[in-house]
């Protein structure tokens, strides 16, 4: 039989005043141990709250030796009094402040060893520190508060599904390999030799097909697998909130996130959000923050700086607008103990450069007109540029030019961001908004195919079903996302539910019939029977719980995450396997330096 130990009969959190007098069993870590002589002052902690307890110098002798020996981290069982503290004593930083407990015996439940890291309210030690010490990190405050944030979270987001009448449904993890975007992880089946399965990227096929079942509204907290760098907001696997609805249009399904995300922001953050948030199609979305995720706590929005721009004598913006190509500004202002130096213009330049501008142009404002940079070019035009722009002394005028109107947006973009952060404009709160009218195509250039936006599954919009295949690039889709603080925090579209619309969809990205048959064929078979007009969407789980907890790292709010170079330090993963693994699989590795 187990030995018994010194169950609890409180948690560390519980102790008030009111308290005082009972005895009490507490079981938990050693966060903090000091000595006064014979006189011990032990802070413990649970999950709940950390109780200091005592061990008075008036204490038996075998008492005192354990209290001495007692090293950060152990976890020990504590029974003793609750007395009040002395006023001058009383912490009221502390929940359990106004209390200690008198230790009458002490056991130590496990010894711990040496710790690479304090255990901390934050952890400063180097990331893969941290993660190959997760259960030490974990027990951090802020891991703690954020884990507990993120089940509050997903908590609040099941009660409102079940309140709704979604069907929570699970689907399967290992299916057949169907391209969304990403690369799949693949499963060798060893049953039958040379065939995979694929881990899911989404539930995205499996829930239209309980669709066409009859589940109108599903739901799922569902694991996605991504062959894909990890990055500050994505991760190799990953948790979506997967909805699908039936016999709905595109408003709906807003309708339903705006009332999801009112429910849990107010449950667990005690936030109003606005009933409908803004919608801005993606067309404006680029021309006025230069991303189609705009950060909307702060403005500095762009604008087309065609009409001075056109009669400058600045060949690299004339020549770009005679070509058909576009040239845009934004105004960076006058920021107190802020100087736009040459050093952190070309910084901004860079930046713009990432997404394939040629180069920054920039115009300073002083003594009412403007100078610097380009402003040579202007020569006679100085009034307009001020009038159009409304520039002011001490802001600077920052321009972008590209023939082509998306890497022009983008550069800009990539430019405002880096001075929203950098002047600090940006304000607190949340700001969500609906990124409408999405293209449905886009043309992949490095492999010279058109191939879906989003994932070829969604619906275009009526006015481009008849003339699709004439210019793929135009057809706007049916399709939305939903932005958070600058992050793309979900995604979804009306669906098709037509064959034959579906089969075109495919041919235009690359999937001529036969293949669509082999790769889809389930999918286009299952909409032979009836199947329902729908559509969803899938906000990420983690990318929310890391904006809401202010964090710019999904791993802060995953209990066991990926690092960078994706892989776990932790359990050291991915790894080897044995031969004989390899063998029942069919496998064989072919050594790196054997590659051609
Ligand atoms: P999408 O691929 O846009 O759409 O993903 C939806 C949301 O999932 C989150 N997300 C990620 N989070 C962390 N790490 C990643 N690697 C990662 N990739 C995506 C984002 C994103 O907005 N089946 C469709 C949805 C639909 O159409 O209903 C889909 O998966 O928050």
């Amino acid at each position: 039989m187990e030995e018994a130990f010194m169950q609890r009969t409180v948690t560390c959190g519980a102790l008030r005043a009111a308290d005082e007098g009972k005895t009490v069993v507490l079981n938990g870590w050693v966060h903090r141990n000091r000595d006064h002589g014979a006189l011990h002052f032990i802070n413990l902690r649970d999950r709940y709250g950390i109780t200091q307890v005592v061990v008075d110098d008036d204490a038996a002798k075998d008492l005192e030796e354990t209290a001495s020996s007692l090293k950060l981290e152990y976890c020990i069982a504590v029974k003793g009094i609750v007395r009040k503290r002395p006023d001058e004593m009383i912490n009221p930083d502390m929940e359990t402040g106004e209390i200690e407990v008198k230790a009458e015996k002490i056991d130590v439940l496990s010894p711990c060893a040496v710790l690479p890291f304090m255990i901390e309210d934050e952890n400063s030690a180097r990331e893969d520190l941290r993660l190959k010490y997760r259960f030490l990190d974990l027990r951090c405050k802020g891991m703690q508060d954020r884990i507990r944030l993120r089940h509050e979270i997903v908590k609040a987001i099941r009660e409102y599904f079940y309140k709704t009448d979604f069907y929570e449904i699970e689907t399967p993890t290992l299916i057949k390999s169907t391209p969304e975007g990403a690369r799949d992880f693949l499963v060798p089946s060893r049953i039958y030799p040379g065939k995979f399965f694929a881990l899911p990227q989404s539930p995205q096929l499996y829930k239209q097909i309980l669709m066409v079942s009859g589940f109108d509204k599903y739901f799922q907290i569902a694991r996605c697998y991504r062959d894909e760098d990890p990055r500050g907001d994505r991760q190799l696997e990953f948790t979506q909130l997967d909805v699908e609805m039936s016999f709905v249009k595109r408003d709906d399904v807003l309708a339903l996130m705006e009332d999801l995300f009112n429910e849990v922001f107010k449950k667990v953050l005690d936030v109003d959000l606005p009933a409908h948030f803004r919608r801005i199609t993606y067309h404006d979305a680029m021309n006025t923050y230069g991303c189609d995720k705009p950060d909307l706590r702060f403005g500095l929005e762009m604008h087309d700086a065609s009409s001075f721009a056109a009669r400058s004598t600045f060949k690299a913006f004339t020549e770009t607008l005679e070509a058909g190509g576009s040239v845009k500004y934004l105004v960076a202002p006058k920021t107190e103990g802020h100087d736009y130096t040459r050093k952190y213009l070309s910084e901004l330049e860079s930046a713009a450069k990432i997404y394939g501008a040629h180069g920054l142009a920039w115009m300073k404002v002083e003594n009412g007109t403007i100078s610097g940079g380009v402003s040579k070019f202007f020569a006679g035009l100085e009034k307009d540029v001020l009038a159009e722009t409304g520039a002011k002394d001490g802001d600077v005028i920052l321009l972008v030019a590209h023939q082509d109107w998306k890497k022009c947006c983008n550069s800009l973009g990539a430019v405002r961001s880096r001075l929203g952060s950098d002047l600090g404009l940006i304000g607190k709160g949340y700001e969500f908004c609906w990124i409408i009218d999405f293209p449905l195509i886009e043309y992949n250039e490095e492999e010279g195919h058109w191939e879906a936006a989003h994932h070829m599954f969604s619906m275009p919009q009526a006015e481009y079903i008849e003339n699709m295949e004439k210019d793929p690039g135009v057809v706007k889709g049916d399709l939305y996302d939903l932005v958070l603080n600058g992050y793309e925090l979900a995604s979804g579209s009306i669906r098709i539910h037509d064959i034959e619309l579906q089969k075109r969809v495919f041919r235009i990205c690359n999937y001529p019939d036969d293949v669509a048959q082999e790769r889809f064929g389930f999918l286009l078979d299952c909409f032979k029977y009836g199947a329902p007009p729908h559509g969803g969407i899938a906000p990420g789980i983690d990318r929310l719980c890391m904006i809401v907890a202010n964090q710019a790292s999904i791993k802060e709010v995953i209990a066991f995450p990926k690092n960078t170079a994706a892989m776990s330090p932790m359990d050291d993963c991915p790894a080897a396997v044995e031969q004989k693994q390899l063998d029942e699989l069919h496998l064989s590795i072919v050594e790196k330096e054997d590659r051609k």
